[in-house]
């Protein structure tokens, strides 16, 4: 397939701050059937907001502290994606947990990358909860965002060993690298039509995902 913009897929990056997986999705989308339109930010002034002015997308920042409850938040953010006619959402980094109403508004359409070995350890501090385990391996999980927080079938996930010199930041570095290497290829999939959930369970090319697709780095050679 040769994406031309016109037949590219509206996409929604929803943020809460750095935005280093937002810059890998602006990255890959020149070769991908999809387009980032908007970005939306539930907190002010953070840095992928100014990821996504760099690279001219519509910013939105819509912060939650202004609302009375997460029901009333979500209710503005739907109303702000579908301005945007947007068909795909992409939750990269964004920190708020998503009512059910808007889990059901966008299933099948929205994806999140979270940093463990789903089902373990949903929610935060996984790289802690994987070194105080004495995990041997570790890594991420791309999957279709449902009602269950981190708990939607899982697309992918790519992993790496853990050594007994690793410490939090040393696995959340890696571990980004692997999102980066890793969310974009799966958001284009959703773009091009390929991925689909139906009655909890994950499709691609139309066939039962039984087990999450594997990333595989490519082996680098160093001799
Ligand atoms: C990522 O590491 C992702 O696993 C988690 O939030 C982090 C966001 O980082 N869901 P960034 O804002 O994309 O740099």
């Amino acid at each position: 397939m040769n994406p031309t913009s016109q037949l590219k897929i509206p996409v929604a990056v929803l943020i809460s701050g750095t935005g280093s997986n937002l810059q890998a999705l602006i990255d890959f989308q020149a070769q991908s059937s999809y387009q980032i339109q908007l970005v939306i930010s539930n907190r002010p002034n953070v840095a992928g907001l100014n990821k996504a002015k760099q690279a001219k997308i519509p910013i939105e920042t819509i912060d939650h502290t202004l609302f009375a409850d997460r029901t009333q938040f979500d209710q503005e953010m739907i109303r702000i994606i579908d301005q945007h006619n947007i068909k795909i959402i992409v939750l990269a980094g964004f920190m708020r947990i998503l009512t059910t109403e808007f889990t059901q508004h966008y299933l099948g359409s929205m994806l999140n990358i979270h940093p463990s070995l789903l089902p373990k350890y949903p929610g935060l501090n996984t790289h802690q909860k994987a070194l105080e385990a004495k995990d041997k391996e570790h890594g991420l999980s791309i999957h279709f965002v449902t009602a269950e927080l981190d708990g939607g079938p899982v697309i992918q996930q790519a992993k790496l060993a853990i050594s007994p010199s690793d410490t939090v930041e040393s696995l959340k570095d890696a571990i980004q690298v692997l999102e980066h290497a890793t969310y974009p290829g799966i958001v284009d999939l959703l773009a091009q039509g390929r991925l689909s959930l139906q009655q909890n369970i994950a499709y691609l090319d139309q066939e039962i995902l039984s087990s999450p697709l594997l990333f595989e780095p490519k082996a680098i050679c160093t001799n």
